[in-house]
């Protein structure tokens, strides 16, 4: 009898055993991740999808404009001397509208974006400041039309001066208010007697770069950096749900319904949608951490990437901290496979693509923009030497970065900075005749994002919850050795002496008596 229980007790205690390491090692770890999953996959019963589909706490988004402090002196031949002013602080509001479910596990939506001025945050800046700066639109089509018919330039030149005649064209720079600059537009005037203005005009109409804006009446077109961000939402976008496989969730298959963008030709690697939209990762797995996280860019109309860097510590939570890499923008002779993304030179001097850390966008925004970090941060030290003063590429105050919490693969912190330059380029009509060739930077933008208190703490609850499930797992394991080592001893000790007993039946050994103790106990 004594031996039965003690089997049984041995039997289920084993059991026990098993099961808690079944449940230690794949069960709890699984139920933790499809908790996990359920809370963060975007399905309209996920805690997180509300906060996708409108984000609950605006970003930052930050303006720093370059002032010309010396435009006579360029308009000489001297180099530059900048002054930057800034940043111009507005909220950015994001919304989603989802147009519905598609195949393959994605959703399909509209992004919007919302642009509110933050007079507090920007002060002692606002608005109404006057800056001088490159005249952007009128350096961009000088250099288009001069790229295309160099003959041409002088007479369309004429043209020009008609379209800005309200704000006097002497020389490639203007002064303007802020607000005019970044969202309420500089008017150009397309009524004029010239025969070369409607050519202009019509170019702009043709290709129709997003900087510029119709007026209601056909007069002309308002040039602004960022207003066609706050008037029209981007998209359709599809991404991945993560319901099928949570380790996709969020990249971003299709843009405005394509999934490769044509922009840089048919190369398969330039036109690559790769990875989210910097807002959603996917759980990071601490085993096989990845080494680079994408993010695809519509404004820019590419991926670019982040490397790991380190483990980190932010607002009382483990993250991961991920940069963005020199590589990124790298010329094509220090990564190779950027080479698709030289399609035009910028420059009559240069040949763009030989350039450290500077990337056209003419075949993206239909205008000979150059992107690259602020304060050519990363860049080619040559880009430096344009400059007499105001230029100083700082990796604290120029890096982009991201840090995520790995569980859930919640972005804790998040900077995204980008420049914007126009090439001044000498050429032969009066405004130009005498200004030095070379880079010139307009402004530069900074786009950050932290989750807010409230969220930080609905996080570090969840955290703490997910850290009590380990800790029960192994607790449940530790009390089922436990049980397991006391069973085994107590069946030892049981069936030993039985075992004893059957080889010397007739024998009453003295150990028999321990064991009846310890089955009575
Ligand atoms: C969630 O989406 C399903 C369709 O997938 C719909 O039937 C349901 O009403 C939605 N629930 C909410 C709360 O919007
Ligand atoms: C920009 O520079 C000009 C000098 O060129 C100066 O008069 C102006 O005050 C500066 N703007 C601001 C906002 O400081
Ligand atoms: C879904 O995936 C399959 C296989 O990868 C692919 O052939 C198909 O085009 C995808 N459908 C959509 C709508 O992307
Ligand atoms: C952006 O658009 C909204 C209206 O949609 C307007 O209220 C807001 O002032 C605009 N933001 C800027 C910076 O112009
Ligand atoms: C171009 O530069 C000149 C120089 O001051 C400026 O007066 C003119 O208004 C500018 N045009 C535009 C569109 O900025
Ligand atoms: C254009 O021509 C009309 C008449 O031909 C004239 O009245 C007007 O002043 C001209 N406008 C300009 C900007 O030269
Ligand atoms: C896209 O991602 C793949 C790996 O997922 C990578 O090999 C490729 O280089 C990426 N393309 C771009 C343009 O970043
Ligand atoms: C961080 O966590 C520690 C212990 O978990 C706690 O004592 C401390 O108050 C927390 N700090 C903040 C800022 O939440
Ligand atoms: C860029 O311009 C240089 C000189 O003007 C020329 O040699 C080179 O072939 C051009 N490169 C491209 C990609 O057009």
């Amino acid at each position: 009898m004594l031996g039965k229980r003690s089997r049984l007790f041995f039997g289920i205690s084993v059991g026990a055993l098993i099961i808690s390491i079944i449940l230690a090692v794949w069960g709890f770890p699984k139920i933790i991740r499809s908790q996990i999953q359920k809370n963060i996959q975007l399905d309209n019963s996920s805690m997180m999808y509300e906060k996708w589909r409108v984000l609950p706490m605006p970003l930052k988004f930050k303006i720093t404009v370059f002032n010309v402090t010396n435009t006579e002196e360029i308009n000489n031949g001297k180099k530059p001397k900048l002054q930057e002013i800034g940043p111009f602080v507005y909220k950015e509001y994001r919304e989603r509208t989802v147009l519905g479910y598609g195949d393959n596990d994605t959703i399909k939506y509209m992004l919007k974006k919302t642009f509110i001025f933050d007079a507090e945050e920007s002060a002692p800046f606002s608005e109404d400041d006057m800056v001088t700066v490159i005249n952007f639109s009128y350096m961009a089509a000088l250099i288009t039309i001069n790229d295309m018919m160099p003959a041409l330039v002088s007479t369309l030149n004429m043209g020009f001066q008609e379209m800005y005649s309200q704000y006097g064209l002497d020389d490639p720079f203007i002064t303007v208010k802020a607000r005019d600059l970044f969202f309420d537009g500089l008017f150009l005037n397309c009524r004029g007697n010239h025969s070369s203005l409607a050519l202009i005009c019509s170019q702009i109409s043709t290709t129709s770069p997003p900087t510029m804006r119709p007026t209601e009446d056909g007069s002309g077109f308002y040039f602004s950096m960022f207003s066609h961000l706050n008037r029209t939402a981007s998209g359709p976008y599809s991404m991945v749900r993560g319901i099928e496989n949570v380790k996709e969730l969020g990249h971003i298959v299709s843009y405005k319904e394509k999934t490769f963008m044509n922009n840089w030709g048919s190369d398969p690697y330039c036109g690559q949608l790769n990875g989210s939209d910097s807002s959603i990762y996917p759980p990071i797995d601490e085993n096989n951490v990845p080494k680079r996280l994408y993010t695809f860019q519509p404004d820019i109309c590419r991926s670019i990437y982040v490397d790991f860097m380190s483990k980190t510590n932010i607002f009382n939570m483990s993250a991961y901290y991920y940069e963005l890499s020199e590589s990124a923008f790298a010329s094509k002779s220090a990564n190779p496979d950027n080479k698709c993304y030289c399609k035009k030179n910028w420059s009559g001097n240069h040949d763009g693509c030989l350039l450290m850390g500077v990337m056209n966008l003419f075949p993206c925004q239909q205008a000979p923009a150059i992107a690259s970090l602020p304060h050519f941060y990363l860049a080619s030290e040559e880009l430096l030497e344009f400059f007499d003063g105001g230029i100083k590429p700082d990796k604290e105050k120029h890096k982009s970065y991201i840090m995520l919490e790995p569980n859930t693969g919640a972005v804790l912190k998040g900077v995204q900075r980008l420049q914007f330059n126009v090439e001044l380029r000498q050429m032969k009509i009066p405004q130009l005749m005498k200004v030095p060739t070379g880079l010139f930077p307009m402004l530069w933008i900074e786009e950050s994002a932290e989750v807010p208190p409230s969220i930080q703490e609905e996080l570090q609850q969840n955290l703490k919850l997910i850290g009590y499930a380990n800790t029960a797992r192994w607790v449940i394991l530790a009390l089922a050795i436990i049980a397991a080592v006391v069973s085994t001893i107590v069946v030892v000790r049981a069936t030993l002496p039985g075992w004893s007993g059957r080889n010397s039946v007739f024998v009453l050994r003295p150990t028999n008596v321990n064991g009846i103790d310890l089955n009575k106990g």
